[in-house]
């Protein structure tokens, strides 16, 4: 088990007024979340993302106070040079292997911007934010949850300067070769 970067910070009392907490090291970035009923279903998207991804997945702290998951530290393209570097349907289909993977009944919320890193050496795609998850009754909410999320997003049309409809004409692509 690797060393745990929160001790130095811990003291007797009691953790309130937070819920989260990032911090890297040279090879590894670890996530505390705290207060667990802040993230009712985060170790469940823990086990997800090991799951998922577990060559990116490191390990995961639990104690009273908080859960840690730990994940590779990814040397990541930044945000602004990543229209020009990936196009929109890659994003897609990097979001779209959750949907092979785990079908239409469970995935990771927030597929955001934000949370799509590619890696600068090879440009692979990793998903982080693993803190809370979304369940489907049928493939219908799938589907829209997946359609919301990757084309109604604002961050989404900023960041490839798409409209909603061309967002929405590139995910429904990708889907269609799914099914
Ligand atoms: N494995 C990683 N490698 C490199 N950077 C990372 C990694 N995981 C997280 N980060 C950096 O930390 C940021 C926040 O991580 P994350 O998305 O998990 O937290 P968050 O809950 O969205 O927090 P915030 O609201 O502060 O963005 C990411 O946008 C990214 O810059
Ligand atoms: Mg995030």
């Amino acid at each position: 088990m690797l060393d745990n970067p929160l001790r130095k910070f811990e003291c007797d009392g009691t953790i309130l007024g937070f819920s989260k907490l990032i911090i890297s090291d040279e090879n590894y970035v670890y996530k505390y979340l705290f207060n667990k009923s802040n993230w009712p279903n985060a170790e469940a998207g823990v086990e997800l993302l090991k799951e998922f991804d577990p060559d990116f997945y490191v390990d995961m702290y639990r104690t009273d106070n908080y859960l840690c998951y730990i994940t590779n530290k990814i040397d990541f393209i930044e945000s602004h040079k990543v229209r020009t570097l990936i196009p929109y349907k890659d994003t897609v289909c990097a979001h779209l292997a959750l949907y092979k993977q785990f079908g239409s009944f469970v995935t990771k919320r927030d597929l955001c911007p934000s949370n799509i890193l590619f890696r600068k050496s090879d440009h692979r795609p990793f998903l982080i934010d693993w803190d809370q998850i979304e369940y489907f009754k049928t493939n219908e909410e799938c589907y829209k949850f997946y359609r919301v999320e990757l084309c109604c997003n604002y961050f989404w049309h900023q960041r490839y300067r798409y409209t909603q409809e061309q967002c929405e004409e590139a995910f429904d692509m990708e889907w269609e070769k799914l099914q």
